[in-house]
C-alpha cells in the first residue's frame, strides 16, 4: 500500500465554515490519522490554504498544522502539485472562481449554494464535464446523525404513505447592534450574494428528497423581520434580504408539508431544527442529534381538546411526548462534512460515483431559486428537473 499526497487548494480558508468544518474538524483530523484508505493507496491531503488576509492565514495554518498558505490565487491555480480547488469563500465570488479553477485544470469541490442561478450552475456544469475534471457539492446536513437515523426509517418502509412534512428551522441572529452578530453581514445583503432562501433552502432540498422523492413545486412568503443591522466593523447597514421564509412544498409523491426557517425566531425545544414525516405506518420527528418515532401501534388515541372544568383546565396535561421511541444509533456517526470530503476525495482517486455533484448542487439552487421566483409571482413554481 502507498501512501501519496493529493494536494488540495482550500480558498476562504480563514472563514467560518472552512477554518472550523472543513479544515478543524475534517482534513486535519485526516491527516493526524495518516491519511485515508482509498483503492490500494493512502492519500494524505496536502493543503494550501488561500485566502486575503495573509496574519489571519498563518494564524490558521499554525493551529491547524498546515505548512503552506497564500494570497496569490493565480500561482495557487498554476501550482500542478495541487490538483483539487475547494471553495468556501463568499458566495457572490463562487461562480467566477470556480470557472478559473477549471481553465486550471483542478477538480472543483464546492460550498453551497453552487452558483448564483441554475443557468450560471447549467453553464458551469458545461464545461466541467466538457473538462473531464471531477466535481462535487458539499451537502452535509444529510449526513446529521438525526437524519441518518431518520433515513434509515424511509429505507425500512417504516412511514407507509406519507401525506404530510414540516421542517422548522432557525434561532435569533442578533442585528450587531444591540449584540455582537453570529453569521457574517454579507448573509443580510443582496450583493454578498446573502438572503436565507439561498443559504437555507439548497440544504432543505437534498434532505427533503432523501427521505420523500422528488419535489412537485413550491410556493413560498418571506420578510425581512430586522432590517437594521451592523456589519463586523460595527457600520450601518440596511438588509435587503429575507430574514424569514415560509415555503409550501408538494412532492411528486402527494405529499404536503412546510419548510419554515428564521433568523429572528427564538429557539424553544429540543433542537435548533425540529423534521417531522408523518405517515400511515408512523410517524418520525428527527433534529441533528436525535430522531424519535411513533408506529401506527403506539398512537395514542386521541379525542380532541379536553380540557375538563375550569380548575382542571389549567392544571390537566397530557403528556404527548410518551408513546414516542428514540430511534438507537447506528455505526458509529463521523463529522458530516467528513462524508463529503471521504466521498469526493475517492471520487477523484478511483473514480467511485459522486452522488453530490454540482449536477445536485444546481438542483440545491433550484430550490431556492424557486422559491425566490414564488415570493415574487405568488404562485406555485415547479421543481421539475432542468437540463
Ligand atoms: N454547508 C453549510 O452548512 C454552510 C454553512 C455556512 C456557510 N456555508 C457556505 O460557505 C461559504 C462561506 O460562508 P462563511 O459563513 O464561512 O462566511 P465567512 O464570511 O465566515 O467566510 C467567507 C470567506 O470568504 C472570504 N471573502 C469574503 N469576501 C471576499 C472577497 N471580496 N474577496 C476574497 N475573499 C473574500 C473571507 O475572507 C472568508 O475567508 C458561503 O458560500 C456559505 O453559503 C455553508
Amino acid at each position: 500500500m502507498a501512501r501519496r499526497n493529493l494536494g488540495i487548494i482550500l480558498n476562504g480558508a480563514t472563514g467560518g465554515i472552512c477554518s472550523t468544518q472543513h479544515l478543524a474538524n475534517v482534513l486535519g483530523p485526516i491527516r493526524a490519522e495518516g491519511g485515508l484508505k482509498i483503492g490500494n493507496d493512502v492519500i494524505v491531503p496536502k493543503l494550501l490554504l488561500l485566502g486575503r488576509n495573509e496574519a489571519r492565514l498563518e494564524e490558521v495554518a499554525r493551529a491547524n498544522g498546515v505548512d503552506d498558505w497564500s494570497t496569490d490565487l493565480d500561482a495557487a491555480l498554476g501550482d500542478e502539485e495541487y490538483q483539487i480547488f475547494f471553495d468556501a469563500a463568499a458566495t457572490h465570488l463562487r461562480l467566477d472562481l470556480l470557472k478559473r479553477a477549471l481553465a486550471a485544470g483542478k477538480h472543483i469541490y464546492t460550498e453551497k449554494p453552487v452558483a448564483p442561478s441554475v443557468a450560471d450552475g447549467l453553464a458551469l456544469l458545461k464545461e466541467a464535464e466538457a473538462s473531464g475534471l471531477k466535481h462535487g457539492a458539499v451537502e452535509d446536513k444529510i449526513y446529521a446523525p438525526g437524519y441518518l437515523k431518520m433515513a434509515s426509517l424511509v429505507d425500512d418502509g417504516f412511514f407507509g404513505r406519507i401525506g404530510g412534512f414540516r421542517l422548522e428551522f432557525g434561532w435569533w441572529v442578533f442585528d450587531g447592534i444591540e449584540a455582537p452578530s453570529q453569521r457574517p453581514s454579507w448573509n443580510y445583503q443582496k450583493s454578498g450574494g446573502g438572503g436565507l432562501l439561498s443559504d437555507m433552502y439548497p440544504h432543505w432540498r437534498y434532505v427533503l428528497e432523501r427521505m420523500l422523492g422528488p419535489i412537485k413545486h413550491v410556493v413560498a412568503a418571506t420578510t425581512t423581520t430586522l432590517a437594521d443591522r451592523a456589519d463586523e466593523a460595527g457600520n450601518a447597514y440596511t438588509a435587503d434580504v429575507e430574514d424569514s421564509a415560509a415555503v409550501i412544498v408538494e412532492t411528486e409523491a402527494g405529499a404536503i408539508g412546510t419548510v419554515v426557517s428564521s433568523w429572528t425566531t427564538r429557539v424553544r425545544g429540543e433542537d435548533l431544527v425540529r423534521f417531522q414525516i408523518d405517515g400511515t405506518g408512523g410517524s418520525a420527528v428527527a433534529g441533528m442529534r436525535r430522531c424519535y418515532r411513533q408506529s401506527a401501534n403506539d398512537t395514542p388515541l386521541i379525542k380532541g381538546f379536553n380540557l375538563g372544568t375550569e380548575d382542571d383546565a389549567m392544571t390537566y396535561h397530557v403528556d404527548h411526548t410518551a408513546a414516542w421511541h428514540e430511534v438507537p444509533a447506528g455505526a458509529p456517526y463521523k463529522n458530516p462534512y467528513r462524508y463529503g470530503w471521504e466521498q469526493f476525495l475517492s471520487h477523484v482517486v478511483v473514480d467511485t460515483p459522486m452522488v453530490s455533484d454540482l449536477r445536485a448542487g444546481i438542483r440545491d439552487v433550484q430550490m431556492a431559486e424557486a422559491c425566490q421566483t414564488s415570493v415574487i409571482t405568488g404562485a406555485w413554481v415547479s421543481m421539475a428537473p432542468v437540463t
